[in-house]
């Protein structure tokens, strides 16, 4: 039985609840995994057969710690099974929904200099009432000149929970040494 380190960083709590579809899905595949924030994780990632880490995007950016991860684990993740997934609301377009298509995930590949066997990108969520007045302002901003929705009572999920199973069965599939 292996266990995978699943490490999100969100914002909002999205990319964490992501990572554990992820680790329910493992479980039922019999393999073991903890769900940890990438900062302040608390644990040796040496420690796991497998890591995954999962990273939301807030205006244009993936948090900074992200790649500060990569780049001191660069060894690490490369010697063990591992995958990275992207979270943000530019995917909910189909034309920018994979990893060959979205901005984010390819601008941190690039900067990264580990390569993942497996990556993912997943639309996110868009809650107004959530965010603060600055927040709220910018993200009706970008949801303008993106064609989204501006109206500040949207509550809307684009994740598609049926890619995130599929990631997961890819995650399996590393993780038993097959992927
Ligand atoms: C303040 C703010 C800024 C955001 N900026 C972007 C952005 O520039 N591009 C994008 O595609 N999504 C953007 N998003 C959308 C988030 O990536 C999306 O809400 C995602 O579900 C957040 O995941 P999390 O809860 O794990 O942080 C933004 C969201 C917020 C709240």
């Amino acid at each position: 039985m292996a266990n995978t380190l699943l490490l999100y960083s969100t914002n909002y709590g999205l990319s964490q609840k992501i990572c554990e579809r992820i680790q329910a899905s493992l479980g039922a595949k019999g393999h073991a995994a903890d769900v940890r924030p990438l900062v302040g994780h608390g644990v040796d990632p040496a420690a796991y057969d497998a890591i995954v880490i999962g990273a939301s995007i807030k205006h244009g950016k993936h948090h900074p710690s992200v790649l500060e991860f990569i780049r001191a684990h660069q060894g690490l993740l490369r010697s063990k099974p591992s995958a990275l997934f992207s979270v943000n609301l530019v995917a909910r377009k189909p034309a920018k929904n994979t990893p060959q298509t979205n901005p984010y995930l390819k601008r941190l590949l690039a900067r990264s200099p580990w390569q993942p066997k497996l990556t993912g990108v997943f639309a996110g969520e868009l809650d107004y009432s959530r965010y603060g007045p600055v927040d709220k302002h910018m993200m009706r901003f970008v949801m303008w000149i993106n064609k989204g929705p501006t109206d500040f009572n949207t509550k809307v999920q684009f994740t598609n929970w049926d890619e995130v199973e599929r990631f997961a069965g890819q995650v399996a599939k590393l993780v038993n040494g097959h992927g």
